[in-house]
């Protein structure tokens, strides 16, 4: 496998479920906002970036008479996925990279939380995702997001290994300029407490989360710790986006 992103998350595949709660928490957020535009429901659904299926599991739930496509594209987070559902035809399981993936049978709904920041560009994968579906929404991490991690590297005169983030009006742009009939957007901030710099920046590799932007100097990171070791809240600015052709 070449892919660094996808080996990341499958060696934190059988960590992810116990550790990412802000990711289960969006999931959440994301599902019930979805629900509240009062889409028509639909017969297939396919998934981008499964993870181990926490917005899969409210999928199956709340609409429960799709066929759902679920795909990732590191295996073991499949596995993962897939040992959590009963085995039934109305779900398949794939290892796909979601970033060009085309579908045998168009699905109506291409859906996919928390997994779009990793694509860059994302405007042609939003487009050719759009071109195989009558409905495109996703979740994504947007800048301004670990703003504490972030300044503390800046007070050190020093770059964070975070991969750049997308603006809220970025993301909205690239989703209007494709000519879609609607869309729908929201944002939210959710937050997670830690008792230290060392602590935020493990719990990143231990869900998988930690490949480095691209060219990134390693830093030193105990200067950057000591700044956050009376603790600090790691922000999550999360955009909610939902394109109808
Ligand atoms: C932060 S996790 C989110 C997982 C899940 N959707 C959730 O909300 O918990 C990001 C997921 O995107 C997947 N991913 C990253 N790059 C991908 C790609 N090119 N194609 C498909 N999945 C990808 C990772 O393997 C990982 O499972």
């Amino acid at each position: 496998m070449h892919n660094p992103i996808a080996t990341r998350f499958s060696d934190a595949a059988h960590r992810y479920e116990g550790l990412a709660h802000v990711q289960k928490q969006a999931a959440i957020e994301f599902d019930l906002w979805l629900a509240s535009l009062g889409l028509r429901a639909p017969d297939s659904i396919a998934e981008i970036g499964c993870g181990t299926g926490f917005f899969t599991r409210l999928l199956h739930q709340r609409y429960n008479s799709a066929a759902l496509c679920i795909t990732d594209v590191a295996p073991e987070m499949i596995e993962v996925c897939k040992a959590k559902f009963s085995p039934s035809d109305m779900l398949r399981f794939e290892v796909q990279d979601g970033r060009s993936l085309c579908f045998e049978t168009r699905p109506d709904w291409v859906l996919s939380t928390m997994c779009f920041q990793w694509f860059t560009p994302l405007k042609p994968v939003l487009r050719h995702h759009l071109a195989q579906s009558r409905l495109l929404a996703f979740s994504i991490m947007l800048d301004g997001s670990f703003a504490q991690w972030q300044a503390a590297h800046e007070r050190l005169g020093i770059s964070s290994g975070l991969r750049p983030l997308p603006s809220f009006d970025a993301v909205f742009d690239s989703c209007h300029t494709l000519g879609a009939n609607k869309l729908h957007s929201h944002r939210i901030s959710l937050a997670e407490a830690h008792p230290n710099g060392l602590s935020f920046a493990t719990s990143l590799r231990a869900i998988g989360a930690d490949q480095p932007k691209e060219n990134h100097q390693p830093v030193n990171l105990r200067a950057v710790c000591r700044q956050l070791e009376h603790g600090f809240s790691a922000n999550y600015e999360i955009g909610f986006f939902c394109i109808e052709r």
